[in-house]
């Protein structure tokens, strides 16, 4: 009602179904998003991931998160890594695809990935900025060479509005205004982030913090 709203419900394959059902039926526009390709660890053949994302596609999802195969990228086989990425990229159709790693970023870029994205949210360790900053940059870089420009979406462990703040900070220091927008960032928000900015919300429409009872709690 006041035109802030997530810019997607990311769920997994299972659930696509039921989340595009429950939002068509709350007269919705959010788009569902879902993670594939055997989320956190990606530990199924390659066929099963495919399979996967075909899956969550059809079922009505918009935006697919793919996890790449860390092994391809630790060994330095980055032409079958793209070849896989490739693959994906053809199994999501219409859907906009976005590869989670914190490595071989441009390789994912190049396969035609639409986001990149730092972490699942199941590592021990989440969206850091050294790394976020060599991910921007690969990504500028990548944009100065084919003017294509990819999303970025830091997740995992991001708790705070002020958080947020040094987040959106980092994409307009480092890409511009452009990357401001849902169409080239997200944020991976936990429950704890979405609580944070309703406070924060609510202390600047009011002048003072919501208390515990008046919090519209996920
Ligand atoms: C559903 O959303 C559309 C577009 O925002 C609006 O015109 C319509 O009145 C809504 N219908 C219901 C039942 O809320
Ligand atoms: C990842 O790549 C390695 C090296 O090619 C391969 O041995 C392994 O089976 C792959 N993992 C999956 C889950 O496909
Ligand atoms: C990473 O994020 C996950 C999910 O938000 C959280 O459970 C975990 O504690 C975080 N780890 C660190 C090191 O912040």
């Amino acid at each position: 009602s006041h035109g802030v709203t997530t810019a997607a419900v990311c769920v997994y394959p299972s659930r696509v179904a039921d989340a595009v059902k429950s939002l068509k039926a709350a007269n919705s526009s959010l788009p569902v998003a879902s993670v594939a390709t055997g989320f956190p660890a990606g530990q199924t053949s390659l066929k099963t991931r495919l399979e996967e994302v075909r899956m969550a596609v059809e079922d009505g999802a918009m935006e697919i998160d793919i996890v790449i195969n860390r092994t391809l990228a630790l060994t330095g086989q980055w032409e079958a890594m793209y070849e896989e990425v490739c693959q994906f990229r053809e199994a999501c159709g219409e859907a906009h695809m976005k590869s989670i790693l914190a490595i071989g970023d441009l390789v994912a870029m190049m396969a035609g990935s639409d986001f990149i994205k730092t972490s699942t949210g199941k590592e021990s360790v989440n969206a850091t900025y050294p790394v976020a900053i060599v991910m921007v940059r690969a990504i500028r870089d990548y944009f100065l060479k084919t003017g294509h420009k990819v999303g970025f979406k830091p997740a995992g462990g991001i708790r705070t509005a002020k958080e947020s703040l040094v987040w959106l900070t980092l994409m307009k220091e480092e890409l511009g205004d452009e990357w401001l927008s849902p169409r080239l960032f997200r944020l991976g928000a936990s429950s704890l982030l979405l609580a944070d900015i309703e406070r924060q919300i609510y202390h600047h429409v009011t002048g003072r913090y919501a208390a515990y009872h008046q919090m519209p709690m996920a």
